[in-house]
């Protein structure tokens, strides 16, 4: 049996990184999105200016399996903040590989960063997840998470880069 670690990502990891994050957009049908690179990834998590923190999910083949270890789920996240309350960890990426779900991958990433937000004082943590993603939904749910746009509301708004320039009065 292939063993299973947790740990927090490395810069030598960033190409198996960006290999989920490319599944993750393919099963958000949203891969045309994605533009970024390894480079990108390893200055942003592992530079001078850390903006991204990730937690992988690694599996190590058993002795004498042959293949080199490999990334099989990841969570992404960074430091955002509430003036209501303070320190929010903001969960950015969530993925598992499809033959490894429903074996308590994703719900042991998760697991790791609510020991994290903890240790660090957030008094909250949070995410946006596409509305027909029923298996998300279900695993969201099953933490208790509180559904903000059936609550309270609350709508997303994004400008991308072309749209800042573009509403850019002055
Ligand atoms: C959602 C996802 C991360 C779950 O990963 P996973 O490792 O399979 O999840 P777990 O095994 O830890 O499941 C924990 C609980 O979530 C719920 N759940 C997970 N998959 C489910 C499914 N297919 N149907 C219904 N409930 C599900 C169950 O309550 C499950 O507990 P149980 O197995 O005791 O019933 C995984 O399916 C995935 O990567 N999907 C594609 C990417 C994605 O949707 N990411 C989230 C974007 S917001």
């Amino acid at each position: 049996m292939a063993e299973l670690t947790y740990r927090h990502a490395v810069k030598d990891d960033c190409d198996e990184i960006l290999r989920l994050v490319k599944e993750l957009a393919e099963f958000e049908n949203l891969l045309d999105q994605v533009n970024i690179t390894s480079e990108t990834l390893k200055k942003d998590g592992f530079g001078e200016e850390k903006l991204f923190h990730c937690i992988v999910a690694e599996e190590k083949p058993s002795p004498g399996g042959g293949d080199t270890s490999k990334l099989i789920g990841y969570l992404l996240y960074f430091w955002s903040y509430g003036t209501f309350t303070g320190r929010v960890l903001y969960v950015e990426d969530l993925y598992v590989s499809q033959n490894h779900r429903r074996r308590g991958v994703a719900s042991a990433l998760w697991d790791f960063a609510m020991k994290i937000a903890l240790e660090k004082g957030c008094k909250r943590m949070q995410w946006v997840v596409l509305d027909w993603n029923t298996t998300a939904v279900a695993f969201y749910e099953k933490l208790g998470a509180v559904n903000l746009s059936k609550k309270e509301g609350w709508l997303i708004y994004r400008l991308n880069e072309d749209d800042i320039r573009a509403a850019i009065t002055g």
